[in-house]
């Protein structure tokens, strides 16, 4: 089954990527964690994303799963969804760069279930060759949009 079309502007991100991050927030200690992503295509208009990392130690820590859509040419449409109950609708501009791209993506629609409250979310998504950047804030716990999250890969 060939690649469907509409993902060409991101078919550099399929396949695994793993590397090192480091999370802080105002309201927890900082900490460090290995993360690996899978992206993977399925014949049609978007790509699967799988999330996972661990401690220092090898313990599990946070996961979560879902797809990336490409509409239009440029605009990314990022689902996500997480075992807490957390799920997050993200949107944004893709921006082609020497060898990849950068993304910003927004939260629309953020629903909380039973996890802590995060309001809103901001990521950013940026390929250079074999290498994977990303960061995450958030504006959640009463906190207003802070940085969380800042991890880099590499091709597994
Ligand atoms: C808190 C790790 C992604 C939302 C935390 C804590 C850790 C952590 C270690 C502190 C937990 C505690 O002290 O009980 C991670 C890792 C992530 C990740 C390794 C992925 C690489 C996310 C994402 C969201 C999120 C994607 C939201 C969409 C939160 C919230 C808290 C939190 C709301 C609670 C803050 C508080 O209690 O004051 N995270 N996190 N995290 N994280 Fe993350």
């Amino acid at each position: 089954m060939p690649m469907h079309p509409a993902l060409k502007p991101v078919s550099g991100l399929i396949g695994t990527w793993r590397g090192a991050g480091r999370g802080e927030y105002p309201t927890i200690d900082s900490f460090e964690y290995t993360e690996e992503v899978t992206f993977a295509e399925a014949g049609k208009p978007f790509l699967t994303y799988v999330q996972k990392t661990w401690s220092p130690e090898g313990a599990p820590m946070h996961t979560e799963t879902g797809y990336l859509r490409v509409c239009d040419g440029s605009a990314l449409e990022f689902v996500f969804s997480q075992p807490t109950g957390q799920t997050e609708l993200a949107e944004g501009t893709l921006i082609p760069a020497a060898d990849g791209f950068s993304c910003e993506l927004h939260s629309r629609v953020m629903n909380s279930a039973s996890a802590k409250q995060v309001d809103k979310t901001r990521r950013t998504i940026e390929l250079a060759g074999n290498v994977l950047t990303t960061s995450f804030a958030m504006a959640a716990v009463g906190v207003p949009m802070t940085h969380h999250l800042a991890s880099e890969m590499r091709r597994a």
